[in-house]
């Protein structure tokens, strides 16, 4: 489905979703099919399969890794702009290659990680070292977050030629935070912790690309649906998706653009934030210009403000002035012949679905367009990533209203579902967000 567009090509790809759907399929046999070895071959990338998974108030998207020795598969909820990864290491962890990060290693330099000061009272395990530098492991969907001790395991992940995933590879030395057992709550049934994709020195990009010498750039594509899976690759394409359809080559590209704290707001010298923005410069409606406050889509001095994307939340989100001016916009290009019903929590705006026609990018409702570095690129949102169904007869804009500017440190939050089916890679090095056109 296409996503970023320039004006001379805005024609929707018929075919593009037939194709996801067929990779998926083969996907999921060989990936079962591989079996776990360990070797020096280099890959030129890793591909990883993403979960739908609406076992939990969130829609959440889940990834597997085998972790330790020996190896177990350790399933995990994806956190686009997430630091780094953290694992539940007070329940069942049992591995012999697991090292503590002590104070003053290179481990603790490269995590930026305070050393902590307290004791472990039992007999040193995973997670419990003394003089072990520590990190917050955040759980993004229940706003928690606990100090864990930094550690590093064995990683082991399919890689793939971009067809297929092929062998099992191992970063022995992957480092992540040591999280006790509470801190997994509200994520899924087995799942064992979060993995940031974040542009962190230890996200899982940063250390993938370290641990096999290729790019640091990923590319992920979220499945719209429960039954199929979507892919996360780490590393550079060819991203093959049947029949033998390669695509890295026509992607579309908009600066990445960093904020330099990641807590906005306030004023001491921090780290640039893990997570990913994009320069949405003003927003268009059916190609009519929205009136909205553009100085909101700036990112100020205080890392406040600027345009944001997640899979932590479900969807797009934005801040008060900027939710009404694309409703009110939105329900008049709509016109009359799809009246406003009721609105369903969590949206503010939905319809009668009675006379909104089907088209192959979903529901017929207008488009909506985020216009990036220039007027001729921007991001497209048609029905299908527009569009929620709650009943039979009623569909709702699937945005939702976040508050003003004190409740919104971004004032527009770009959610999953606005992601969905489409493939988006983020290239760390060159600072840039790559979509199909
Ligand atoms: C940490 O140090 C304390 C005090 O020396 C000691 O009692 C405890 O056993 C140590 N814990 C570990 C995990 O080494
Ligand atoms: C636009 O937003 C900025 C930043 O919050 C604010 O200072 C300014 O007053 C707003 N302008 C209008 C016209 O509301």
């Amino acid at each position: 489905m296409p996503l970023l567009s320039t004006r001379n090509n805005k024609m929707p790809s018929l075919t593009f979703p037939v194709h996801f759907l067929l990779f998926f399929f083969f996907f999921s046999i060989f990936f079962y099919h591989s079996t776990a070895q360990t070797t020096s071959f280099r890959p030129k990338a890793l591909v990883l399969p993403i979960i739908k998974d609406t076992s939990t108030n969130n829609i959440q998207y889940l990834t597997k890794i085998n972790q330790r020795t020996p190896l177990v598969p350790i399933k995990l909820t994806v956190d686009l702009g997430g630091d780094s990864l953290w694992v539940d290491c007070e329940t069942g962890y049992v591995s012999s290659s697991y090292k503590p990060a002590f104070c003053g290693s290179a481990t603790c330099s490269l995590a930026k990680a305070p050393c902590n000061s307290g004791m472990c009272p039992s007999d040193p395990k995973p997670g419990c070292y003394n003089n072990t530098c520590i990190l917050s492991a955040d759980n993004t969907f229940v706003y928690l977050g606990t100090p864990g001790d930094v550690g590093s395991d064995v990683v082991s992940v399919p890689s793939t030629d971009g067809t297929n995933p092929g062998r099992y590879v191992s970063a022995p030395k992957f480092i992540f935070t040591c999280a006790p057992s509470f801190i997994t709550v509200g994520l899924p049934n087995h799942v064992k912790g979060i993995a940031g994709l974040g542009r962190a020195k230890i996200g899982l990009p940063s250390q993938f690309a370290a641990a096999f010498s290729f790019k640091r750039k990923f590319a992920v594509c979220l499945s719209s649906s429960t039954r199929s899976n979507g892919v996360l690759f780490f590393g550079d394409g060819p991203y093959i998706f049947l029949p033998n359809k390669e695509v890295s080559n026509s992607l579309i590209y908009t600066p990445l653009l960093l904020n330099p704290k990641t807590l906005p707001g306030i004023d001491i010298k921090q780290e640039p934030s893990p997570k990913y923005f994009i320069g949405v410069k003003s927003i268009k409606i059916n190609d009519k210009a929205v009136p909205v406050n553009t100085s909101l889509l700036r990112i100020d001095r205080l890392g406040l403000g600027g345009t944001t994307i997640s899979t932590v939340h479900p969807y797009t989100i934005m801040e008060t002035s900027i939710y009404s001016a694309v409703i009110h916009a939105f329900v008049k290009e709509l016109g009359g012949h799809a009246p406003r019903v009721s609105a369903v929590a969590p949206f503010g705006a939905c319809f009668s679905s009675k006379n909104i026609g089907g088209t192959r990018v979903g529901p017929a409702v207008p488009t909506i367009d985020l216009v990036l570095q220039n007027q001729n690129v921007f991001w497209r949102i048609f029905g299908a990533n527009s569009m929620v169904r709650v009943s039979d007869d009623v569909l709702c804009l699937g945005f939702v209203d976040g508050g003003d500017t004190s409740a919104m440190k971004h004032p527009i939050v770009l959610g999953a579902y606005q992601l969905e089916d489409n493939l988006l890679q983020f290239d760390l090095a060159s600072s840039r967000l790559g979509s199909l056109c």
